[in-house]
């Protein structure tokens, strides 16, 4: 069996004693265990000198990581990857902030990031590029001899070609894709938009799933993450899971709880989710005392200022709620802006009578699908989920909603506080069933065997009869 090389913006190493961060994480651990091989990435520390990758080791993994200079923390992390390429790929042009250097940094980050993980190649291995970050890294691992199967898998959605026009240089940032054996992607629809892009921008052609443009083929796949339903399960009988829901219960009383928990991040669709709760509080008098409304919004990225102001308007909104509908012994919304690991989260889901994910845009959102796999089956909560989530297309049993009418999610979060059991068991039922069948490791096995069997990267290096198979 070949290593597998996985090469992501950050690296989880694990620790003895210590839940690890998110199911994703887990899975790429999992992934590389049955392997064997190296994760590469960057060890989230900023350093004023230029430092090579240090190497741990956990039985048959290497952990490969390194700090980011200050430069490259603020043009490749901040600049270009989350204030060019995460607005543009998540709809949201008005908060792109391209400067030039922020480009040159992004392309140099990923030259340094290839030269630290040539030398730690064996030659035999699959590599696993993961998201935005990473774009150019398949080209600048290619320009260095690595001729092994390349794949690279896109965490977000991928934008319209109209969007993807607007970020300065994007022909060059297209072409990166093509030097990659196999792209996955979310959706269909992220896919279908990729497919649309290359062939209007770079006037690529595609014949079923492969994609051609000069000597390069690249294979084209819809890959959407899972969640493992089982651990998840086993997951919700840790002691602080068990704590959180008994905590939760004592302190509801009779209220019904809508809970919610997101990166605080603009594609969340927080500021309009206030907005429904608010209109819910107008317009449905009866449900004044009777429910409560918990998110949970992680801080992130707080050195953008996008971020940074999205914090204060959400605080000042949760506060205008708070001032005009709480009673004494009540508050009506409960917004919290802190971290949590992920046994708390479970339960506090397990303790609601809604989830409410409303993401204006979201590659695949696992908060929702953590939420139904969070629920007592014989008396579980209802989901109420943003169409533009890439989750929306496997929970069937989700009220969909369109995140930029709180008027919409209103109605829904009513629809929600009434649903009789029977019914919400049987869309639980049903979305559970989904979950099962698209789990987490299931999403890595089919990528890593996919990739497996790619064909070598570049068609001149093929045999001509070969060649002509794959031309058809
Ligand atoms: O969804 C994209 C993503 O990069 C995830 O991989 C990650 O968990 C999340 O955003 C957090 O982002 P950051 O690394 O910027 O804190």
């Amino acid at each position: 069996m070949r290593d597998l090389v996985i090469v992501s913006n950050r690296v989880s190493v694990p620790q003895a004693g210590r839940q690890q961060a998110g199911g994703l994480a887990v899975a790429i651990n999992n992934a590389l265990a049955s392997h064997g091989g190296i994760w590469f990435g960057w060890n989230g520390e900023v350093s004023d000198a230029r430092e090579s990758a240090r190497c741990t080791q956990r039985g048959n993994v290497t952990y490969a990581t390194l700090p980011l200079q200050q430069r490259e923390h603020d043009e490749y992390y901040l600049g270009f990857s989350n204030e060019v390429l995460w607005p543009i790929f998540h709809l949201n042009l008005g908060a792109m902030n391209f400067h030039r250097r922020f480009a040159e940094t992004y392309y140099a980050t990923n030259e340094r990031f290839a030269s630290e993980i040539t030398p730690l190649l064996k030659g035999n291995e699959l590599i696993w590029v993961h998201d935005y970050h990473l774009i150019p890294l398949g080209n600048a691992l290619r320009r260095r001899d690595v001729d092994t199967p390349i794949g690279f898998f896109l965490h977000i959605p991928f934008p319209s070609a109209e969007l993807l026009r607007c970020i300065p240089g994007h022909k060059r940032l297209l072409m990166q894709f093509l030097d990659y054996d196999l792209l996955g992607f979310q959706t269909p629809r992220d896919q279908e938009s990729f497919r649309d892009a290359a062939t209007r921008i770079l006037g690529a052609t595609v014949k079923g799933n492969v994609l051609f443009h000069g000597d390069r083929r690249v294979r084209l796949g819809t890959y959407p993450v899972g969640v493992d339903v089982d651990t998840l399960q086993q997951e919700s009988q840790h002691s602080e899971t068990k704590r959180t829901l008994m905590n939760l219960r004592a302190s509801l009383g009779h209220c019904a709880l809508i809970a919610g928990a997101d990166r605080l991040d603009y594609s969340k669709g927080l500021s309009m989710r206030l907005g429904a709760i608010q209109e819910l509080l107008e317009h449905y008098p009866e449900y004044r005392r009777k429910v409560l409304y918990t998110q949970v919004a992680s801080p992130s990225r707080c050195a953008i200022n996008e971020y940074d102001e999205l914090r204060q308007k959400l605080e000042t909104q949760a506060g205008h709620i708070n001032g005009l509908y709480s009673d004494l012994g009540w508050a009506p919304v409960h917004y919290i802006n802190k971290t949590y690991p992920r046994a708390v989260l479970m339960g506090l889901f397990r303790a609601a009578r809604v989830g409410l994910v409303t993401p204006v845009r979201d590659g695949m959102n696992l908060v929702c699908k953590e939420f139904v796999a969070a629920q007592d089956p014989q008396d579980p909560g209802v989901l109420v989920l943003s169409e533009f989530a890439g989750a929306a297309q496997e929970l069937d049993g989700a009220l969909l909603v369109n995140p930029y009418d709180p008027h919409t999610i209103t109605q829904a979060l009513h629809q929600a506080l009434q649903m009789p059991q029977e019914e919400r068991r049987q869309r639980h039922a049903s979305m559970l069933k989904n979950l099962t069948h698209n789990s987490l490791t299931q999403w890595w096995q089919r990528f890593v065997e996919d990739l497996r069997y790619t064909l070598p990267h570049a068609l001149s290096t093929l045999p001509p009869a070969r060649r002509s198979i794959i031309n058809g």
